[in-house]
């Protein structure tokens, strides 16, 4: 029978999920997939970390040095987080011919094409479909199953985290720090929160998917990123009430006009397919010229779920005779004749503070209408001389949306207290 040693650089969350299916399921491995898949060594400095797992002293590696050199490792998981030492771990055991299985999807958004020219200068493979979205195998579906498509369209929940933090405040009121702290304590957030709340970690996933999905290179500087950091409970509470769900969306298009990738909330009506996608669940929406509409739903973060993708990875690297390398070279600037849409088009939703006088409403209108902006629903809800005003607008131009709140809030007549999209 085959026999693979691996190693895992980290066993926090993600590592330690990987320790556990490894030793878990090596029985079931030889049986199903002719494969023995033996833990060789690990790298972790945190002691507590090690009993927790039951790692046993002898695996234990000093340096990366050790597991570079070692006959028996083959592949090498990567599972440190951040990219200073990731990078440097990874490139040292590349350098040794050793195939790597990453989660880590800032280095791959980062540097994939460095670490995928030494990978093949070296005959190592490098995998890393845990580093988008958990457990949802959609680096292999974009792979394997979808590409006999044109892809046009990729729109989903890509951030456990946030999908948490924001599911919590929809269904249950719970504070955003409160949330944010559970988020934490069940092991989906980033080691620095800011990665998910602010966007980024969604930002790296979008470039790395897109990348794919569009064979082109699509920098995570090209991503469009706000976090959820600035939404309110008052806006999650009104949409709700208006039947729409707060999420922090990916949208990658692709048309004529170019491409456009972008990760920010937005309000989905409830009826919506990634709207009832809770909790620390992801999914990915995509459309194909020939497929139509697929959707991939499942876990996105959490030790067992992003565990069961480094895993695969695994035993898809032991079956493979020659490795085998994606189709994108993920560099810092992209080909010269991809275009990026900016001014992309979409639904907005309003919370305008307004003078509750005679006249006001029309004034307003006018201004949306100067926009060529079209409402479609308007609620007012009185507070002594104020109202609240509440406007979803039908289809326009990111443009036009900036230009009439310029102009609302230049104006006497309205304050503008947020701005989400809305996407249909
Ligand atoms: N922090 C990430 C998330 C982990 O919340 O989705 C999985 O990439």
């Amino acid at each position: 029978m085959k026999k693979i040693g691996v190693a895992i650089l980290g066993l926090g969350v993600v590592g330690g999920g990987a320790y556990r299916i490894l030793t878990e399921h090596r029985e079931f491995y030889k049986t199903t997939q002719a494969v023995d898949i033996s833990v060789e060594c690990v790298l972790e400095p945190n002691r507590a970390r090690l009993e927790a797992l039951g790692v046993p002293d002898e695996i234990v590696a000093n340096n990366i040095a050790e597991i570079a050199c070692d006959p028996d490792v083959n592949i090498v998981v990567e599972c440190i987080g951040g990219v200073d030492v990731a990078r440097e771990y990874v490139l040292d055991v590349l350098y040794g011919g050793k195939s790597v299985v990453t989660s880590n999807k800032e280095l791959i958004a980062k540097y994939y094409h460095e670490l995928e020219r030494t990978a093949k200068r070296h005959s190592a493979g490098l995998y890393f479909e845990a580093s988008c979205v958990g457990g949802v195998p959609i680096i292999r579906t974009l792979y394997d199953g979808v590409q006999s498509n044109k892809i046009t369209s990729m729109m989903g929940i890509i951030n456990g985290t946030t999908n948490y933090i924001l599911t919590k405040m929809t269904e249950e009121g719970t504070s955003y720090s409160a949330a944010l702290k559970e988020a934490q304590q069940l092991g989906y957030a980033e080691a620095d929160p800011d990665a998910d709340v602010e966007g980024y970690d969604a930002a790296y996933k979008l470039s790395v998917l897109s990348s794919l999905a569009f064979h082109t290179k699509i920098p995570y500087t090209k991503v469009l990123r706000e976090g959820i950091t600035g939404v309110c409970e008052e806006d999650i509470a009104r949409g709700k009430a208006l039947g729409y769900r707060l999420k922090l969306l990916a949208v990658a298009k692709q048309s004529e006009e170019g491409i456009e990738v972008r990760v920010h909330p937005a309000f989905l009506k409830k009826e919506h397919p990634l709207a009832s996608v809770a909790g620390s669940y992801n999914a990915v929406f995509l459309t194909g010229d020939s497929v139509g509409d697929l959707m991939l739903y499942g876990k996105g973060a959490g030790d067992l779920p992003t565990g069961s993708a480094i895993v695969s990875d695994i035993l898809y690297a032991a079956s493979r005779v020659e490795p085998r390398y994606s189709t994108f070279k993920n560099t810092a600037s992209p080909e010269k004749d991809v275009k990026f849409v900016t001014d992309f088009a979409s639904s907005y939703y309003m919370r305008l503070t307004v003078n509750d006088k005679t006249g006001v409403l029309s004034k307003i209108a006018a201004i949306f209408g100067k926009y060529n902006i079209s409402i479609l629903e308007l609620l007012q809800t009185p507070e002594s001389d104020k109202a609240t005003l509440v406007i979803v607008t039908h289809e326009t131009h990111e443009a036009a949306i900036k230009n009439a709140v310029a102009k609302l809030n230049a104006s006497e007549l309205a304050k503008v207290e947020a701005v989400l999209r809305v996407v249909s």
